[in-house]
């Protein structure tokens, strides 16, 4: 899929965070989740994504429970799968979960989220990842504690999401956050970063620790 239309889809979706609604679920007017599992599973995605290098730059334990928080189709759910102890693909997109389920491996499980609350168990999780969602979610000073509580001691929460310029692919500029408020927000939840991965040309890559 080319760019134009991957904004075309995630454009829609950011009426979402200019209207701060909470108790909207249908987080992708005008789409499918059909259509929008399209754009998020097109193969085009993998040359600026690079989910491989990006999985394996996170040197996950064998053991390891991962959250993938906004799991969608489980674009990242499956490779991270592979390379973790346990994943939990979390999202508030029923259909997109169902997407995800099916003929997922043994160690996958799906959990669906409430807008305002991912209902992941406290200190439960090695790594929360959180690729391309963050800016879809509103109140996000009173989201990321409940993130940081579903921690285990000595975890971390990645993320990813488009830098705050024009990119070929992502949301309108005006929807993003910027790297720099992303480490503000995440500070204020009471996490530092410790990790920073340079090898995504449109996103930025952190990894934060208590
Ligand atoms: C652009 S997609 C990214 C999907 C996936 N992380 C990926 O990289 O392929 C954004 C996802 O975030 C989910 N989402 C939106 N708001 C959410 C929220 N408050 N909690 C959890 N997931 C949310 C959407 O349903 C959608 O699947």
């Amino acid at each position: 899929m080319k760019a134009a239309a991957l904004l075309g889809v995630l454009g829609p979706l950011l009426l979402t965070d200019v209207a701060f609604s909470q108790a909207k679920p249908d987080h992708h007017p005008g789409h499918s989740a059909e259509h929008y599992a399209h754009t998020l599973e097109d193969p085009g995605r993998d040359a600026w994504q690079r989910p491989h290098e990006v999985i394996m730059a996170l040197k996950l334990r064998p053991t390891e429970v991962v959250a993938d928080l906004g799991a969608g189709t489980g674009y990242f759910s499956r490779r991270l799968a592979r390379h973790a102890g346990k994943v939990l693909a979390v999202d508030v997109d029923e259909k997109l979960l169902a997407i995800t389920a099916k003929g997922a491996p043994k160690n996958l499980e799906t959990l669906l989220a409430a807008l305002d609350n991912p209902r992941l168990a406290p200190a439960s999780v090695d790594t929360v990842f959180i690729c391309d969602v963050a800016h879809h979610i509103a109140n996000r000073a009173a989201y990321w504690p409940q993130v940081v509580k579903a921690l285990k001691p000595g975890g971390r929460v990645v993320l990813i999401d488009f830098e705050k310029r024009a990119t070929a692919a992502g949301p309108a500029v005006e929807y993003r956050i910027s790297r720099d408020e992303m480490v503000a927000e995440m500070a204020a939840a009471g996490l530092k970063l410790k990790r920073e991965h340079k090898m995504l040309d449109q996103q930025y890559f952190l990894e934060f620790e208590r």
